[in-house]
């Protein structure tokens, strides 16, 4: 069975390779501290996990859901108002909010309703895979942008060539930034904007982390800075916040006509949410955003416990003002390893999984990702576990 060109041009998928080393320590009777994921630990807030299960229980939630049903009108509402309440953005709930099995496959799906085969779409690099493997499997052309720590791992729109430029239709954003945790200012959204807008592109932000802030950073949004009119749109997920990534909610906001291109192709392939899932999601975006707060809390901890753990330990890592991870630069001693070679160490010699940083692109390379979804204890042993690989004979 041959599969098709589109399947051809996705990049080997390492986390698969992590997932079977992952495999092979454990059933050697290793214990595992799993970093690897971006997969929150913690449970959803228990008045939403209530929510879920009282609407179960009614006949009626079972069916397929439309977007004409009462309860999607509401969770658009729901959006509407978390939006005026966190950015002061003023969206239409009618046109202007849609909602989503999961951030990823709007992601997925947006470059699929705009991309043709001579489109060009421009993605930083490295990113959240879905961001140039969508363009790849939409069969458009991929042109990356390199960041790095040298300018703040930020895009240099100078340095795309006009030839490039002119085939331009997508540009993909995510500030706070997965996996480096860089932050933007709304300074850089409004200069992204106005390159987009001068150049006919559109524009796009996943604004996934929005909440996990620390240290008083709070992350703009880009439709405070071009408003609803211009060509941009952008993404947001329920999985970090409210620790419901197995319940597949996100939601885009933005621009009416792109979203209702992304709604129209959306048609063709999916189905709306679960029901009992859009209420619980209505009660978490309205309800009492203390569980937010406790989370970040707990992800502030666990960074500061494992950035001074891994200092402890001679491996400096700048301490990130968003996400959950850490994007640690391999140590000198092993910097002739590729970062999946050096992944591959730490799970095969001390059970520790961490990303390899070309899990999020060629530029990813000399990196690897902890993401912190462990006990502050568990990190800390961690770190101790890679004390040992530091200090080995090599
Ligand atoms: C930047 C970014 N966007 C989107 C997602 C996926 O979110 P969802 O669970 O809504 O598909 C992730 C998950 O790790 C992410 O890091």
């Amino acid at each position: 069975m041959e599969e098709s060109n589109r399947m051809k041009r996705l990049p080997l998928y390492l986390f698969t390779i992590i997932d079977n080393l992952k495999k092979e320590a454990r059933d050697r009777g290793m214990d595992i501290i799993d970093l690897g994921m971006g997969n929150p630990d913690q449970p959803a807030p228990a008045h939403v996990i209530a929510e879920l299960c009282k609407r179960a229980e009614e006949p009626d939630n079972h069916g397929y859901s439309r977007s004409i049903d009462s309860v999607e009108t509401e969770l658009r509402l729901a959006v509407s108002k978390w939006y005026k309440r966190k950015f002061d953005v003023d969206l239409d709930p009618a046109t202007e909010v849609l909602p989503l099995i999961g951030s990823k496959e709007g992601i997925a799906h947006i470059s699929l309703a705009f991309l043709n085969n001579d489109d060009v779409a421009l993605v930083p690099n490295p990113a959240y895979p879905v961001h140039f493997n969508g363009v790849l499997v939409a069969g458009g052309i991929l042109h990356n942008l390199p960041i790095s720590a040298e300018n703040g791992f930020l895009p240099d729109f100078d340095s795309i060539p006009p030839d490039v430029l002119k085939k331009s239709k997508m540009m993909f954003l995510s500030y706070p930034h997965n996996p480096t945790a860089a932050t933007a200012t709304p300074h850089f959204f409004k200069k992204a904007a106005a390159f987009c807008e001068k150049h006919g592109i559109i524009l796009i932000n996943d604004l996934a982390y929005s909440d996990i802030v620390f240290d008083g950073y709070t992350a703009p949004s880009l439709l405070q800075v071009t408003g609803s009119r211009k060509a941009a749109i952008e993404f947001h997920t329920l999985s970090k916040s409210y620790n419901m990534a197995g319940w597949r909610i996100g939601f885009a906001t933005g621009n009416a006509d792109i979203l209702r291109s992304l709604a129209k192709i959306k048609g063709y392939i999916d189905f709306g949410l679960f029901k009992p899932v859009q209420y619980a999601a209505i009660k978490a975006l309205t309800g009492p955003q203390d569980c937010v707060h406790k989370q970040v809390a707990i992800y502030k901890k666990r960074r500061d416990v494992m950035v001074s753990a891994l200092k402890r330990i001679g491996w400096d890592i700048p301490k990130p003002r968003a996400t959950f991870y850490l994007w640690a630069r391999i140590p000198d001693k092993y910097s002739a390893l590729t970062s999946m070679e050096f992944a591959s160490l730490l799970i095969r010699e001390v059970g520790v999984v961490v990303a390899p940083g070309t899990g999020f692109g060629e530029y990813g390379e000399g990196f690897i990702r902890f993401a912190l979804v462990a006990e502050p204890s568990r990190l800390e042993e961690a770190a101790d576990r890679i004390r040992k690989i530091l200090e080995m004979e090599t």
